[in-house]
């Protein structure tokens, strides 16, 4: 399995993480499940492990995004849009996680990696890592390998997976990161229970989460959606606990009355947002 040699990095091997998102069981160097025969791709170093079948109604980012010049615009565009309370309570949100990014080590997987905001924190300051970044759009993930490649960034595995059907096997990461992960994805319940399936016995995983109160617009939209768990407190630390995370801190770190701009479909204008770093243990 060639592939598998080219792609060691500190204490992983890609394949020997890799798992059929479908049936679990191993992936082959020709990217093809040893059981049930589906076959994945990859592309520049991206693996694609999606299956059409449990997976494809998710949001997905403009195809432009893999322009490095689009990617930019996309960036700087965002910080213009939001108003500076809301720059002001996420810069308050980033300074209480740093130093906990610190102190993670091994295995560390970013749940819905995007444009890699965390992924960067991640990069810099986890030196003693081995990093697997993840997303359903393949598209975003090359985007963000490109550009960090080229900024000269620590090395990542870029893994396209529906974080409902994590193409990871069970127990493999130490630690997983996320930054607005969860509350983009629908059917909640799914993704804490896939997030509990990778994680190693003791394994810690810090989760960057936005809440509202209930009974908002806000509330009811996301409830349209289907992720009304990860943004209700209660209801979020209610799943964590059924699922067999143990809390081990949760900080609110800045809260901040909403603007709304043209890029964001949540929150909605006028409701309050509160920024939370939450540590968890399997
Ligand atoms: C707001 S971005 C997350 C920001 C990112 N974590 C960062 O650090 O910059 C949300 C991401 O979730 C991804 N996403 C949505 N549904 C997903 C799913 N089911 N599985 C994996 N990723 C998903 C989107 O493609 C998007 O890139």
């Amino acid at each position: 399995m060639e592939w598998l040699v080219k792609e060691m990095m500190g204490a992983v091997e890609i394949g020997a993480v890799l798992a059929c998102p479908v049936c679990g069981n191993e992936i082959n160097g020709e990217m093809q499940c040893t059981f049930c025969n589906r076959k994945y791709s990859s592309r520049e170093g991206v693996y694609i492990l999606i299956d059409s079948e449990t997976s494809g109604m998710e949001w997905k980012w403009d195809k432009r995004i893999i322009s490095q010049k689009y990617r930019q615009e996309v960036m700087k565009g965002y910080q213009r849009l939001i108003s500076p309370d809301i720059r002001k309570a996420h810069e308050k949100w980033w300074n209480i996680t740093y130093p906990k990014i610190g102190n993670l080590s091994g295995n560390i997987v970013d749940l819905a990696t995007g444009l890699g905001m965390m992924l960067e924190q991640v990069l810099k300051r986890s030196n003693n890592s081995s990093v697997i970044a993840t997303d359903i759009d393949p598209n975003v993930l090359l985007s963000t390998k490109r550009d960090f490649e080229k900024k000269g960034m620590r090395k990542a595995f870029y893994l396209a997976t529906d974080i409902k059907h994590m193409a990871l096997r069970e127990g493999v990461a130490d630690n997983v990161t996320s930054f607005a992960g969860l509350n983009n994805i629908t059917d909640t319940e799914l993704v804490v229970a896939e997030l509990y399936r990778i994680m190693k016995p003791g394994g810690k995983a810090l989760l960057m989460a936005s809440f509202f109160e209930e009974d908002t617009p806000s509330a009811e939209l996301a409830e349209d959606y289907g992720f009304l768990d990860a943004y209700i407190k209660e209801k979020f630390f209610d799943l964590i606990g059924r699922t067999g995370f143990q809390l081990v801190e949760d900080r609110e770190a800045s809260s901040v009355i909403w603007k709304e701009n043209e890029m964001d479909i949540f929150p909605i204008d006028g409701d309050k947002v509160y920024y939370h770093t939450i540590e968890i243990k399997k």
